[in-house]
């Protein structure tokens, strides 16, 4: 039996997947000869196929229509460009949600939601789970031999809630594995307040709408849940196609945002390859840092192996409730820093803008105008300069910083009651993130628990949960002589969400030599400085000396920043969110006592660099994002994209990018 694939392991699939999602079943079929004709001029594949096409294959229950199917993939074989075949159960035929009320989803206030749209499901109904593991058995038989299968790509970004009786159900199944007995589950919620205390498991509800705040642990607790019952779904799928085509690899793309109930983080383990789509949400400076940002922590989801941006968008951005156009450029750059940051590719969505339907709107790589256009000749051009990148996959990324980051405390974060809702864990996490990478760091996340032993310097941003094993893995680190910078409101929730009592940043207070005593959220626009003139916004904290020396102060003279040397190592904490300045000199002051080296120092504004590095030497990518040509010191090599030598210098255009084979 050939073996399954192991993560990050992409057996038949290129070394640079390049591509998008296809949906041929909203064209004729003289269209997908055109499609495959300007698929080979972009340089394309591999596509997502199938996505939304299940009323297509299954027209009525049980009825397949693979006669499509059967003649788009041969196209596609016959002209070089592989399939990541979807299992479409995003989407549900308008036939089984009339056959099966009961599995359309409930929301939160008690409505349930009709057919109409996409991702109309309750992923917890018995018959909806059975109708996919029909669909993707039958997609899997039909086509475990075809030429063109090169990935699975199971359902569409698992991201949906519900609030019915079977999620209701499912959510008390997997509360009483979690916390076996009721008396610990109220122990863990606290339901001693506000008398929620249950008696029975069938008294314990989905978080539905009530008259006040929700119970936090609850809302918590159900967010897991769903992240466990999403992927004991996907699982289910896998094990079918893994039954029935043991060498494809099985995937689902990631979508991120923070409504999104999944832990990837934790979920990653499941999938043969971390697959996620990725839509800045700013058109400005932001876009590249978030670009940057998502794309480390896919990284990081990967163990730090290959993972594939498997959508983006060719020419758009949403932002302010517009569709903005990226300018010319920007999408090979976008493209190039997530390969840079260890992508396998560049996929899209889409293949072609459709004509109708709620996305008629959203950019494709062939557009309405057709292939005569700049944005399919931006498309084919990077298709053109992929294959120079040859050896790629022998290299990696390696980083001495690295940032911990655990969706939890995040969801913890946004819960009720809260001493202030401007606290966002996401804008710490870009903060350190952006911060580090300005100064011309590359840096891993890390999961709260991991080894964090090959590191220099590790960032603890805004981690208000944490459990008490995570806790000491990270003091354990300090003490073997690691150096350690963490930000406000760290480590002041247990697992459960409840507050550690005897000083905020409990779970850190030894390693920081510090106890905290009040905090001090900051009014909108009030912001504090300190004595060395730094400023911080959103939050201060009364901060205690326990061993730790204050390193800058309020103006009533309590410390605001301090650091402190515990076992071997060295431990910062800064009590008030710094802008970025005040952030950058901490960061730096810190990366430089911890022996960290930057991959270029003394970057001009607005450059990103990546090393990566393998046994054949390494790639430095840089990428121009300013509007006027830079010169960046210190490059010297071949330069992959247009041929020159870099020897001490590299000059790139405004928007520019090079690849240096150092
Ligand atoms: C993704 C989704 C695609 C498409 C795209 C539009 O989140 O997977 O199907 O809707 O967004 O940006």
């Amino acid at each position: 039996m050939t073996p399954n694939p192991s993560p990050g392991d992409l057996p038949g699939l290129p070394e640079l997947c390049y591509g998008g999602d296809y949906n041929p079943e909203q064209w004729p079929p003289s269209v997908w000869r055109e499609d495959v004709e300007l698929m080979r001029r972009a340089g394309v594949n591999l596509v997502s196929l199938g996505v939304f096409s299940w009323s297509r294959i299954e027209p009525t229950e049980g009825e397949y229509d693979f006669a499509w199917l059967d003649e788009v993939l041969d196209l596609l074989a016959a002209n070089g460009v592989g399939a990541a075949l979807a299992t479409p159960t995003a989407s549900p035929p308008p036939w089984f949600s009339l056959a099966h009320p009961d599995a359309l989803p409930v929301r939160a206030d008690g409505v349930r939601l009709t057919h109409g749209s996409r991702d109309t499901y309750c992923v917890s109904a018995p018959a909806y789970r059975q109708a996919c593991a029909r669909i993707a058995e039958a997609l899997a038989r039909r086509y475990a031999d075809h030429p063109a299968l090169r990935l699975w790509h199971v359902h569409n970004e698992y991201g949906t809630w519900c609030h019915c009786d079977h999620t209701e159900a499912a959510f008390r199944r997997w509360l009483a594995g979690r916390h076996q007995t009721l008396d610990a589950l109220n122990d863990a919620w606290t339901t001693a307040h506000w008398g929620q205390i249950y008696s029975a498991w069938e008294q314990i509800n989905s978080p539905r709408a009530t008259q006040y705040l929700h119970n936090p642990a609850q809302l918590l607790d159900f967010r897991r849940f769903q992240s466990e019952e999403m992927r004991a779904a996907f699982t289910e799928q896998k094990e079918i196609l893994r039954r029935l085509t043991p060498g494809i690899g099985v995937t689902t793309n990631f979508v991120l945002g923070d409504w999104v109930p999944v832990d990837h983080a934790r979920w990653s383990p499941s999938v043969d390859l971390v697959a996620v789509d990725h839509y800045p949400g700013d058109a400005g400076r932001a876009a590249e840092e978030q670009t940057a940002m998502y794309a480390d922590l896919s990284r990081s989801w990967a163990g730090g192996g290959r993972w594939l941006l498997i959508e983006q968008a060719p020419n758009l951005i949403y932002a302010d409730g517009r569709a903005l156009a990226k300018e010319p450029g920007r999408m090979t750059r976008h493209s190039l820093s997530h390969i840079a940051r260890g992508s396998a590719g560049v996929m899209f969505f889409q293949w072609r803008a459709p004509r109708g339907g709620s996305e008629r709107w959203h950019s494709a790589m062939v557009p309405h105008a057709g292939a005569d256009t700049a944005v399919f000749a931006e498309v084919a051009a990077l298709g053109a300069l992929l294959p120079g990148l040859t050896g790629i996959a022998e290299t990696r990324v390696t980083a001495e910083v690295a940032i911990v980051a655990d969706i939890e405390s995040s969801w913890a974060l946004s819960g009720p009651g809260m001493p202030s809702s401007d606290l966002s864990y996401e804008a710490a996490l870009a903060q350190a993130h952006r911060v580090a990478g300005r100064a011309g760091y590359t840096v891993d996340f890390v999961a709260p628990g991991a080894d964090l032993s090959r590191y220099r310097l590790v960032l603890v941003p805004s981690l208000y949960l944490v459990s008490d094993a995570d806790a000491a893995n990270i003091a354990a680190y300090v003490e073997g002589g690691g150096h350690l910078l963490v930000s406000c409101f760290s480590g002041v929730a247990d697992e459960h969400t409840r507050i550690r009592t005897g000083g905020y940043a409990g779970a850190f207070r030894e390693p920081l030599g510090i106890r905290v005593t009040e905090l001090r959220p900051l009014a909108g626009g009030e912001s504090v400085v300190l004595d060395d003139g730094r400023t911080g916004t959103l939050w201060s904290e009364e901060v205690g000396l326990t061993g730790a020396e204050a390193t800058a102060r309020y103006a009533d003279g309590t410390p605001a920043l301090t650091r402190n040397s515990y076992g071997e190592g060295l431990a910062r904490y800064l009590s008030t969110r710094l802008d970025d300045a005040g952030y950058a000199a901490e960061f730096t002051a810190a990366a430089a006592e911890a022996g960290a080296e930057p991959v270029l120092a003394d970057l001009p504004d607005d450059v990103e660099v990546v090393r990566r590095t393998g046994p054949a030497g390494a790639l430095l990518f840089v990428f121009n994002h300013s509007r006027e040509e830079r010169r960046i010191e210190g490059v010297s090599g071949e330069e992959i994209l247009s041929g020159e030598t870099a020897d001490g210098v590299l000059v790139l255009k405004a928007g520019g990018c090079a690849v240096v084979r150092e």
